[in-house]
């Protein structure tokens, strides 16, 4: 596709500035940068509670973050943020608010929740939580046969999975090992299967967890899972199912009693939802303190985002490079590149966070963009990475800004220091670079730029720091490039086809619909193959 030009930033003088500034950073090596300023990589820093995050190999100077500052300004991103915060119906294509901060307020904050209704929802819900939780670990919850649950899998997909399956991942050594946990999405037969295989119908709970509770794939699975309850003589299959939804009719026909549902709001997106009830999983697994220190370091980085200034805040400057490398170097992607094996579902958890927010194609004013919008986020732990797809990073032609994140310390490593090594010695090689005249082959041009995220050691605390951070980082892009980044319009079109599809392949339709001649093959050659 052929490049967006950005004409109708023409008569925006902070963007242009940038574009007239661009051509003299584009031509410098970051090396050279650094040769010049003995404080570079202090200026271009950021310590924020436990987390250190040095932006100092970045393609900038201060006069670029000038011209982006100046940028986020003439945008008005901080009148922006206070709009997120008070509740202003910022998702506009549906009406709603987003608001995903009044999740984590703590009762004594410096931040009030506008509605108060809003405020006594989420302590309501927080409190049925906790008793839920306390309920799950000190055995009270019992099945069908009366056995006591050991384990629960959570059903749900996209946000109602991505959030709480990472979090139980990176923090499993918080979690109560008396109880298991398992996580099913896919429509794929094999998600489940393979999740049955491993339980134990009369000690399993299922928490469906699903917004609209509409989802295909969700409540194909938690049919699945009612049937295999059924098949395993546990009749009793309210005992077995808990519900976490906004649609409390669905759940309630579904079979599962008011006391297992867990609500949601419509000013909640799925994908900024792991701070309520989508996190019940967490609260369960981890402990209501934990979860709670999850909140607090979300609602930390809450108070950080409203109240510092521009330059100073770090959602915003990580924003602002994300346009730098998208909009004026026209870098496509961003790889995100935890050393930390317990964040290895972070790349996706993000690819929804960021991809989903931003992929969008018509401002809010709904003019088509002429600017690209969404970077796309891929990526995959270190050291893994570094022996698959690194050497792209490093001698490829595309320029692919690179954000690592990196715990400091380790309790379970004595050679934690090689994994800190590795990391630090990625981010100067991709800096520095080494020339090679003779043998291009093994010239490292360098230049290439990247981020990295220190964090004392893994918590809840920190976590849910790191992830609103991300959540705040998307809402300012959004901003910068005028979109919405609380709807979900693109995924739409997919889903209708595929339930007309369905019902074709069911045989429901006496004439069949037209399709172009691929869909019609494709659909052909599975109805003659299917059962050769
Ligand atoms: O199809 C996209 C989407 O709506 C996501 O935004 C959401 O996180 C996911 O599906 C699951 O939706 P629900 O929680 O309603 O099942």
């Amino acid at each position: 596709m052929e490049k967006p030009k950005s004409t109708s930033k023409q008569n925006d003088h902070a963007w242009q500035a940038l574009e007239e500034h661009h051509p003299s950073i584009a031509n410098r090596h970051i090396r050279d940068l650094f040769d010049k300023d003995p404080n570079r990589a202090e200026n271009f820093s950021f310590q924020f509670g436990d987390i250190f995050i040095d932006y100092s190999k970045h393609r900038i100077t201060e006069e670029t973050i000038k011209l982006l500052v100046c940028l986020a300004e003439s945008k008005k991103v901080k009148e922006k943020i206070n709009d997120l915060f008070n509740g202003k119906k910022i998702n506009l294509t549906e009406d709603r608010a987003a608001l995903h901060t009044a999740l984590r307020v703590p009762k004594a904050s410096a931040i009030k929740i506008e509605d108060s209704s809003i405020a006594s929802q989420v302590r309501q819900e927080l409190e049925k939580i906790r008793q839920f939780a306390y309920q799950m670990q000190t055995g009270k919850i019992k099945g069908s046969s009366g056995k006591v649950i050991n384990k629960i899998t959570n059903i749900g997909i996209g946000g109602s999975d991505l959030g709480p399956r990472l979090v139980m991942e990176a923090l499993h050594q918080w979690s109560n090992k008396d109880i298991t946990f398992d996580f099913v999405a896919n429509l794929d037969a094999n998600d489940i299967d393979a999740s049955l295989k491993n339980s134990d119908p009369e000690t399993t709970l299922f928490i469906v967890t699903s917004k609209s509770f509409t989802t295909l794939e969700t409540l194909t699975n938690a049919e699945t899972a009612k049937q295999w309850l059924l098949d395993n003589d546990c009749t009793d299959i309210a005992r077995h199912f808990v519900a976490v939804s906004a649609n409390t009719q669905a759940t309630s026909k579904f079979g599962i009693t008011e006391d297992h549902i867990f609500d949601m709001w419509d000013w909640v997106g799925g994908r900024y939802s792991v701070w309520s009830a989508v996190g019940l999983s967490i609260a369960v697994g981890l402990g209501m303190d934990h979860f709670e220190d999850f909140l607090s370091g979300a609602h930390e980085m809450d108070l950080h985002f409203l109240s510092e200034a521009e330059r100073q805040n770090i959602p915003i400057i990580l924003a602002l490079l994300d346009i730098w490398y998208n909009n004026f170097f026209h870098a496509e992607t961003l790889a995100i590149i935890p050393y930390d094996q317990r964040l290895q579902r972070l790349p996706d958890y993000l690819s929804q966070l960021i991809m989903e927010s931003n992929g969008k194609e018509v401002s809010t004013k709904n003019t088509l963009l002429d600017y690209d919008s969404s970077q796309i986020i891929w990526g995959s732990v270190g050291t893994n990475a570094q022996h698959a797809f690194f050497q792209m990073l490093h001698q490829g032609t595309r320029l692919v800004p690179v954000e690592f994140l990196l715990p400091i310390q380790s309790t379970l490593s004595l050679t934690h220091h090689k994994l800190v090594a590795n990391c630090v010695a990625q981010s100067k090689a991709l800096m520095l670079g080494q020339e090679n005249v003779n043998e291009p082959y093994r010239n490292f041009s360098g230049n290439r730029p990247s981020t990295t995220i220190c964090y004392r050691r893994l918590s809840p605390r920190i976590l849910g720091s790191l992830l609103a951070m991300y959540e705040h980082r998307v809402f300012v892009q959004a901003v910068i490039w005028d979109i919405n980044p609380f709807d979900q319009w693109g995924v739409e079109l997919g889903k209708v086809l595929a339930t007309e599809i369905i019902s074709e392949i069911e045989g429901q339709f006496e004439v069949k619909p037209q399709h172009d001649s691929s869909t019609s093959q494709l659909i052909s050659y599975y109805l003659a193959n299917r059962d050769a």
